[in-house]
């Protein structure tokens, strides 16, 4: 797996933006696969600026985010559908009806779940998915002990994961129990995988995730299993990497390194 270490969260941001703009490069139709969370909220802020003062262009665009809690509506503001549009999606020109987000209201989870996959496939399979990753380990929704080859379904969220995300509701009591999240197996078929993460409380999963053995305890150690997934992660996330010195001295040894 490519390691990318960053001084810090903001050149992780920039760092994965110029990987996006450079999918849209050479393919300006890419369909990218989306997180949520604080992580990926600057490069989100960079995709926006270079949008405005760049001209990157999204009309080509469609996506595909991740996971949904189930029960909230798309106008609950801490729905995924919700942060989509305020942090990323009425910032940049992406057309309404290229967007996907899983529904947490839909009657019938099993069929959507079904037809989730489907569109994935049906609009050519996802080129880049950007992921962010929980201090558990997990990939979108995916908890420890989630096959690694689960497609879209209904996860129980874990108490960690609960009271990690207490913080963007009044109090845990209130997060909802339920997900609706891609599987491994559905993030594994993306063409090219980018997974960011930064701060210290990050740096056990992060750890466990690119140097640990592949364990469905630790979801994201199925990318050592894709043939192009990159880590972009800062020093703080990086810190607890016993290779560290490699992947810099990788790094510094790039063909077009500064
Ligand atoms: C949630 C999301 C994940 C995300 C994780 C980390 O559990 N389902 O996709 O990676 O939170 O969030 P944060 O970036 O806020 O630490």
């Amino acid at each position: 797996m490519e390691v990318i270490v960053t001084r810090d969260y903001d050149e992780m941001s920039k760092t994965a933006a110029r990987v996006v703009a450079q999918v849209l490069n050479l393919k300006p139709n890419a369909v990218l696969g989306l997180a949520t969370g604080s992580t990926p909220l600057g490069l989100y802020r960079e995709l926006i600026r270079m949008h405005r003062e760049e001209g990157l262009d999204f009309s080509q665009v469609t996506t595909f985010n991740l996971d949904e809690y189930v029960g909230l509506p798309r106008t609950h503001p801490q729905s995924y559908y919700y942060f989509m549009q305020e942090n990323l999606f009425k910032h940049i020109n992406v057309p309404k009806q290229n967007i996907y987000v899983p529904s947490g209201t839909t009657s019938n989870y099993a069929a959507f779940c079904q037809w989730y996959e489907q569109r994935i496939r049906e609009c050519g399979g996802i080129d880049l998915q950007v992921l962010g990753i929980g201090t558990d380990g997990h990939i979108a929704f995916n908890e420890p002990s989630s096959s690694l080859g689960s497609r879209t379904r209904i996860k129980t969220l874990a108490r960690q994961t609960i009271e990690d995300n207490a913080r963007f509701f009044g109090s845990p009591d209130e997060v909802p129990v339920y997900a609706i999240t891609m599987g491994v197996g559905t993030i594994l078929e993306a063409r090219k995988i980018m997974l960011l993460a930064s701060g210290r409380q990050k740096a056990p999963a992060v750890a466990a995730a690119i140097e640990g053995p592949v364990t469905s305890m630790i979801t994201a150690s199925a990318l050592q299993l894709h043939r192009d997934a990159m880590c972009i992660i800062d020093r703080e996330a990086a810190s607890q990497l016993k290779m560290l010195d490699y992947y810099e001295w990788v790094q510094a040894k790039m063909p077009n390194a500064p």
